[in-house]
């Protein structure tokens, strides 16, 4: 079985009725970025960058994962140790459908942060901007999420991982943000066989060696068996 890096977006929990960032009537559509996912938009007007994660972490618990969530979960199952899955998204899906080292690199709607002292804790369902820290009590919690300007998640974990993987998938991004979108790269100079699984072509869609079009739903599973059969040969 190969050392396989497994990269998702937003694409991946379109089919769970979350909505995308940059497709026709998504979140960048309905929201400017440096309002909702800045610091200095959280500075500038913390309730309304509450409202706005509070009404994700709604849409998101209320989501079930698909298909696609599930047959990634099967696939770090059964070849456990040998699948690292790295996500963009900050629904908790990939937990839901039994996937247990899931790397955050934009962090989680499931998780709160003080600014002030760096505890963090389980988010409330609804966050209020005068929620106190429970470690120094101070107010101005925030989500911890990674926002535009801020360092992501799980870097050294990521690149130590592409440095060493044979098989490198994306799965349901747009290929438009770094650090994620140069990841194909990585993977691809240290010889690793590279996969976009994808509605349509991404941004970065010819830097992959191979390139499937097509609901995640139906390719991931698809591919997942592919895997586990040529695992089994
Ligand atoms: N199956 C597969 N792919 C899909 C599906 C689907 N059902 N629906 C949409 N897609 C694809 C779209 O074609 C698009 O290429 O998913 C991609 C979603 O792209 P974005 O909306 O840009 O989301 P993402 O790539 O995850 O954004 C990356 O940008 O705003 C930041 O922090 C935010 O993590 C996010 C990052």
């Amino acid at each position: 079985m190969e050392n396989i890096v497994i990269l998702t977006g937003a694409g991946i929990s379109a089919e769970s009725g979350l909505g995308t960032f940059r497709d026709a009537g998504g979140l960048w559509e309905r929201h400017r970025v440096e309002d909702v996912a800045s610091p200095e938009g959280f500075a500038r007007d913390p309730a309304l960058v509450q409202r706005f994660y509070n009404a994700r972490r709604a849409a998101a618990s209320a989501a079930r994962p698909n298909a696609a969530h599930t047959a990634l979960a099967r696939l770090q199952r059964d070849y456990p140790g040998q699948v690292t899955l790295v996500t963009q998204n900050v629904d908790a899906l990939h937990e839901a459908a039994g996937s247990n080292e899931v790397l955050h690199m934009h962090g989680a709607l499931a998780g709160a942060l003080c600014p002030a002292c760096g505890h963090r804790w389980p988010a409330p369902a609804q966050m209020e901007t005068a929620h106190p820290c429970p470690a120094c009590h101070q107010p101005g919690a925030r989500p911890d999420i990674v926002w535009f300007g801020e360092m992501p998640y799980h870097m050294e974990t990521i690149l130590t991982r592409l440095a060493a993987c044979s098989y490198f998938v994306a799965i349901g991004t747009s290929g438009q943000v770094y650090p994620a979108a140069g990841f194909v790269q990585e993977a691809d100079a240290n010889g690793a066989h590279t996969l976009e699984l994808n509605l349509e072509a991404s941004a970065r869609h010819s830097a992959f060696a191979e390139v499937r079009q097509g609901r995640a739903s139906d390719l991931v599973p698809t591919w997942v068996a592919e895997m586990l059969a040529e695992a089994d040969r």
